[in-house]
C-alpha cells in the first residue's frame, strides 16, 4: 500500500570560521592533545565569533541545504529547529531563521532535546509531513554551545564546538516499502530520571541566568552505549532492516570510544561510520547533520543508500531513525 513518506531533497552546513585545536587549549588550561585525543577522538572545533548567534549559523546551513535541494525558500512550510542555545529565551531561533529567509507563512518552532535534538527534529517533521499538515520542511541543527561552556572546567570545555547542519524533507508518495525513499522509521526515547548527569545550571525559571552545562561525563559514557544500541533496535525489529543493511552509521558525535563500541555492538563495520567528531567536537544537535553533509559531500552518501542516524544525550534523551537517501 502507498505511503507518504518524507522525502531528503537536499542537505548543507555551516561552520564559524575560527578553528581552535587542543594545543590552544592546552595552552590555556591543564589539558593536553594527547588526553584530548585518545579520551574522545576531538582534535579541534570551531567557534563562533561574539557577533555570531545561533540563528546566523542556522540560516547558513539553511541556505545551503536549500540549494543543493534546488529550492526557493518559498517552497517551505515547516521549520523545526533543533537548539539547546538559542539566541534568546524568547522567540523561538526558529523564527528569527523563518525571517532571514524571507518566509513569513507556515509554521516555525524550536525543539529542546540537547544532544539528540536533530534526531527528535526530524521525527516531528516527519509526523507533520507524513499526516498532510504541510508538504516541505526545513529540520535544522544549529547551536552555539561555547556560549554555556565554563572555560575552566576542562572536563567539558574541551569537548564541544559550534556549528549547524539542515535538511529539507518533501511529503511524497511512496510505495509503502523499506526500498522506499525518505524517512522510513524514527524512534525517541527520553528518560528524566538522569537529568542531574549532564544539564546547564542556570534557566530564566530557575537561576534567572543563562548558566553553564555540568556533566558527569564517566556516568553519560556509561549508559550511552546502551541506550544508543537499544533505540537502533527498536528501529531494526519495526522495519525489518539489519545493521547488513545499513551502507551508512551517522551517529551523534560526541565521543569516538562511544561511536566505536556502538558500532561494534551492533556489527557495523568501522568503514560504514561516518565520524567528523574529530573536526567538529560534539556539536549537540547539529552534530548529525553536520557529518551528513560532510559525507554527502565528499561523495561517500548516494542516492539509495540507507543511513541509520542515532544520538544520545542530556536529559537523558536518545533516538534513532532509519532514511534513505
Ligand atoms: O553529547 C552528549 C553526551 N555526552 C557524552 O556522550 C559524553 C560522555 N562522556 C565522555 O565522553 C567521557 O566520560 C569524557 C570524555 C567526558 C571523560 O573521559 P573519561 O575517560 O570518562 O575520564 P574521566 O572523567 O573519568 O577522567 C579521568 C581523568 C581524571 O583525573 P583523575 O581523577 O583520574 O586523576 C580527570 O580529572 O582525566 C582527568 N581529566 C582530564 N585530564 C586532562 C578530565 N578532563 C581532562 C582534560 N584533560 N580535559
Amino acid at each position: 500500500m502507498t505511503q507518504i513518506r518524507s522525502v531528503v531533497l537536499g542537505c548543507g552546513s555551516y561552520l564559524p570560521e575560527r578553528v581552535v585545536t587542543n594545543a590552544e587549549l592546552a595552552a590555556r588550561i591543564d589539558t593536553s592533545d594527547e588526553w584530548i585525543v585518545q579520551r574522545t577522538g576531538i582534535r579541534e572545533r570551531h567557534i563562533a565569533d561574539d557577533d555570531e548567534f545561533t540563528s546566523h549559523l542556522a540560516i547558513k546551513a539553511a541556505r545551503a541545504a536549500l540549494a543543493h535541494a534546488r529550492l526557493d525558500p518559498q517552497a517551505i512550510d515547516l521549520i523545526v529547529l533543533a537548539t539547546s542555545t538559542p539566541d534568546n529565551t524568547f522567540p523561538a531561533t526558529a523564527v528569527a531563521v523563518q525571517h532571514g529567509l524571507g518566509i513569513n507563512h507556515g509554521a516555525a518552532f524550536d525543539l529542546q532535546a540537547v544532544c539528540s535534538g536533530f534526531v527528535f527534529a526530524l521525527a516531528t517533521a516527519d509526523n507533520f509531513l507524513r499526516t498532510g499538515a504541510y508538504k516541505r520542511a526545513l529540520v535544522i541543527g544549529a547551536e552555539t554551545f561555547s556560549r554555556i561552556l565554563d572555560w575552566n572546567d576542562r572536563g567539558t570545555c574541551v569537548l564541544f564546538g559550534d556549528g549547524a547542519g539542515a535538511i529539507v524533507l518533501e511529503a511524497q508518495t511512496q510505495p509503502g516499502k523499506t526500498s522506499d525513499s525518505g524517512v522510513l522509521t524514527t524512534h525517541l526515547r527520553s528518560d528524566g530520571r538522569h537529568k542531574a548527569k549532564l544539564f546547564v545550571d542556570g534557566g530564566p525559571s530557575s537561576t534567572r541566568t543563562v548558566g553553564h552545562l555540568r556533566m558527569e561525563g564517566k556516568e553519560v559514557f556509561k549508559h550511552a552505549v546502551g541506550m544508543i544500541t537499544d533505540v537502533i533496535v527498536d528501529a531494526f525489529n519495526a522495519t525489518g532492516i539489519t545493521a547488513e543493511d545499513i551502507n551508512w552509521f551517522i551517529p551523534h558525535q560526541a565521543n569516538k570510544r562511544i561511536i566505536d563500541a556502538s558500532a561494534h555492538k551492533l556489527h557495523i563495520a568501522p568503514q560504514k561510520v561516518v565520524l567528523t567528531v574529530d573536526k567538529h567536537g560534539n556539536t549537540s544537535a547539529a552534530s548529525i547533520p553536520l557529518a551528513l553533509s560532510v559525507a554527502v559531500k565528499d561523495g561517500r552518501v548516494k542516492k539509495g543508500d540507507l543511513l541509520l542516524l542515532e544520538a544520545m544525550g542530556g536529559g537523558f534523551t536518545w533516538g534513532s531513525a532509519l532514511v534513505r537517501w
